[in-house]
């Protein structure tokens, strides 16, 4: 049974500031979110949209030694950069925060602190993976090794990718170090634990009463029910994160905290509430977090993508009812609504950021405008189940939807006009029963329309808002207005001007979807104001009057041509690493440049590091000395195919140990782990020469 909320609180998981979005990530949270909060605000309820960057956690830390910079460096390039393809794609947050936030910090530490005076959290030592070489746990993704489930030899500490199974790392079959590859030893660490399974009775009760929830959500719960929830640690041994508190509620030290922070799906969440802080704060009424989040009367509704079902359906509500917990005031709601999408692939393959197959956003941007994509991500979305992208179903959408039926009954009807009449809306005579019914149909679909997005049915919204502009076209078709135009102009009118009625309503209804082109035909057709300030429930009820004059009309969906689209084609099939192109790493001077000694260098010598896959142990010929240089080739290069090679060596990199032998310099390359390459000259010159 639904009720209504006085509130809508809506928020998209917040995505990890570790790489640019591509169309999977824009797909499962954030555009039905807008779609959805596009609309609320046309029905004039009181709604806020909220998100940020998940900035703590391994997968931030990973990426930032992959690009050689700081943690912090490399959160505040992709936050930025996030933020402004969300933008350029017309997703419309109230409020983007991070999570590296201060707001944040002390809300996710009180959440710590609460829980702590309370007794909720059990601390306990545990075996975990420790590497001796690095001296470090292995918190989450920095262990690999075989899933014990679907028998991966890749799977994740934290998760196995393949089977979706989440794991405790100790139950990896032959972990290895993310950082030095080697096998860790178990060793004990002090951790704090929420004792899940203490929530499991309260949580099947309040989840037996989502029974309108989405078949994948309340499925994944009963799973994790089926297995008894458990102890999960909310503690991590790392150094990049929010650091856990000195001292507890009663200003006695905590011991055992040092070097320890929050997990990052602990604090993430809770990332909802720190950034509805910040946005109360930056609208000068700092306390008004609270009606969102203290207030039953809240439809908190999270948007999320299937790999975060467990976090927002089970983790986070534990959290919400162990902080509720013997409080009668200041009690924070629990979510409403989770519509977890499934997965998006891409041309019937898995997306793979790693392999670069994926359709970058902002690459995207740079040849076509937003609002096509964002018709097609919504005629697609994987509500249900996984579906598929393809650059040709993009075209088509485009070309045979967008272009032929929307964009055409825009145009005819507008231009005829402007040919016709002057470029005024037509006095109509008298209506007649297809008139009419033209004309209702207008309400309805608004209705129509609406209802599904209630009900997260966006793909059904979105059939349901083109097969208006359908049926206006056929309309247009069987009453044939440039037949009547010598005859019986006042038919010919009438039929412009319920056109015309029809073209307004479709900007309006096309607002949540397409929000760019909508703006576009609001100016159009000269109607005053923003179609985001327009009443939905006025669509249909207040049509544009005769004699109104419409503006300059134009193409709204040029075709995309078979070039267009077959160049993107193309790039897919020889994915890559992602370019990091200039704007993506610092800018450096030539001074920073000149630090490094280039120089060329034959190859003397190379053979396999013993007991090692990828290593080769190379001698080369530096001109005035020989040096020994270890380097990742030997997945790409048989060692005997270098001898005599000239290739490029940073001389003066600090000399390092690599698995314990000596490595004087660095060989450069260019390529991934796939697909490497050597560099070298275009033509023979002395070993030693300078590389400028
Ligand atoms: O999967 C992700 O990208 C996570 N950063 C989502 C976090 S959602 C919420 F908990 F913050
Ligand atoms: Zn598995």
């Amino acid at each position: 049974m639904k009720t209504e909320h006085k509130r809508i609180l809506v928020t998209s998981a917040l995505p990890y500031a570790n790489g640019p979005s591509h169309i999977g990530r824009l797909t499962g949270a954030y555009l039905p979110a807008d779609i959805y909060v596009r609309y609320q605000r046309m029905m004039k309820r009181e709604v806020l949209y909220i998100c940020g960057s998940d900035e703590h956690g391994v997968p931030i830390t990973i990426q930032a030694e992959k690009e050689g910079v700081s943690p912090q460096t490399l959160v505040d390039r992709y936050h930025r950069m996030i933020q402004d393809e969300f933008h350029q794609m017309g997703i419309r947050f109230d409020h983007y925060s991070r999570t590296s936030s201060e707001i944040h910090k002390e809300t996710a530490r009180g959440f710590f602190l609460d829980l702590l005076s309370k007794n909720i959290l059990v601390k306990k030592p545990e075996l975990q993976w420790y590497d001796e070489k690095a001296k470090r746990f292995l918190s989450d993704r920095y262990v690999e090794g075989t899933c014990p489930v679907c028998q991966n030899a890749d799977a994740r500490g934290d998760q196995c990718e393949k089977c979706g199974t989440y794991l405790n790392q100790m139950q990896l079959i032959d972990p290895r170090s993310k950082i030095t590859g080697n096998k860790p030893i178990a060793k004990e660490t002090t951790h704090w634990y929420l004792p899940l399974g203490d929530f499991q009775e309260d949580l099947e009760k309040w989840i037996s009463g989502k029974t309108h929830w989405k078949d994948n959500v309340i499925n994944y719960c009963k799973g994790w029910f089926d297995q008894k929830l458990t102890d999960r640690a909310i503690t991590r041994d790392l150094d990049w994160g929010v650091s856990l508190p000195e001292k507890d509620s009663s200003g006695n030290l905590i011991e055992g905290v040092m070097g320890k922070v929050l997990y990052v799906w602990f604090e993430a969440v809770l990332g909802y509430i720190s950034a509805t802080k910040e946005w109360a704060r930056k609208v000068n009424r700092p306390n008004e977090w609270k009606d969102y989040w203290e207030s039953e009367d809240t439809k908190l509704v999270h948007f999320i993508g299937k790999d975060n079902i467990v976090f927002h359906a089970l983790m986070f509500p534990a959290i919400t009812m162990a902080y509720n917990r013997g409080k009668s005031n200041g009690r924070l709601v629990l979510v409403s609504e989770v519509p977890a999408c499934e997965f998006l692939n891409l041309e019937g393959a898995k997306l793979s950021t790693s392999r670069n197959y994926a359709v970058w956003v902002k690459d995207y941007l740079a040849k076509f405008p937003p609002d096509p994509l964002r018709y097609t991500l919504t005629s697609i979305l994987p509500e249900s189940k996984d579906s598929d992208f393809s650059w040709k179903d993009f075209q088509a959408r485009n070309n045979n939807e967008l272009a032929d039926i929307l964009g055409n009954l825009i145009n005819r009807s507008l231009s005829f006009t402007v040919r016709n009449f002057e470029g005024k809306v037509p006095l109509p005579g008298v209506l007649d029963q297809t008139d009419r019914e033209m004309i209702k149909s207008i309400r309805s679909t608004a209705d129509s329309v609406g209802k599904h997005i209630e009900d997260f049915k966006f793909r059904d919204a979105c059939k349901a808002f083109m097969d208006l502009a359908r049926a206006g076209n056929k309309y247009f078709n069987d009453r044939q207005p440039w037949r009547d135009l010598k005859g019986n102009v006042e038919r010919c009118a009438t039929t412009l001007n319920v056109s015309i009625q029809v073209v307004t309503a479709l900007a309006t209804i096309m607002q949540p979807f397409l929000p760019f082109t909508s703006k576009r035909l609001w100016s159009m057709l000269c109607i005053g104001g923003e179609p985001e300030e327009a009443d939905w429930n006025s669509i249909g009820h207040k049509p544009l009057p005769p004699g109104h004059p419409l503006g300059k009309v134009g193409i709204v969906f040029p075709k995309i041509e078979n070039e267009a689209i077959e160049k993107e084609i193309a790039t897919l099939s020889q994915s890559k690493e992602p370019q990091i192109t200039s704007h993506q790493k610092e800018m450096v001077t030539i001074d920073d440049f000149s630090k490094l000694d280039l120089r060329l260098a034959t190859v003397l010598d190379a053979e396999k590091v013993e007991g090692t896959s990828k290593l080769l142990r190379i001698q080369v010929d530096l001109g005035s000395e020989k040096r020994q240089i270890v380097s990742g080739l030997a997945e790409h290069y048989d060692p005997s195919t270098l001898v005599g090679k000239q290739v490029v060596v940073v001389a003066n990199l600090k000399p390092a140990k690599i698995r314990g032998i000596e490595s004087n310099g660095m060989l450069l390359t260019a390529g991934n782990d796939k697909e490497l390459a050597i560099l070298t000259t275009e033509r023979q010159a002395s070993p030693g020469s300078k590389i400028s």
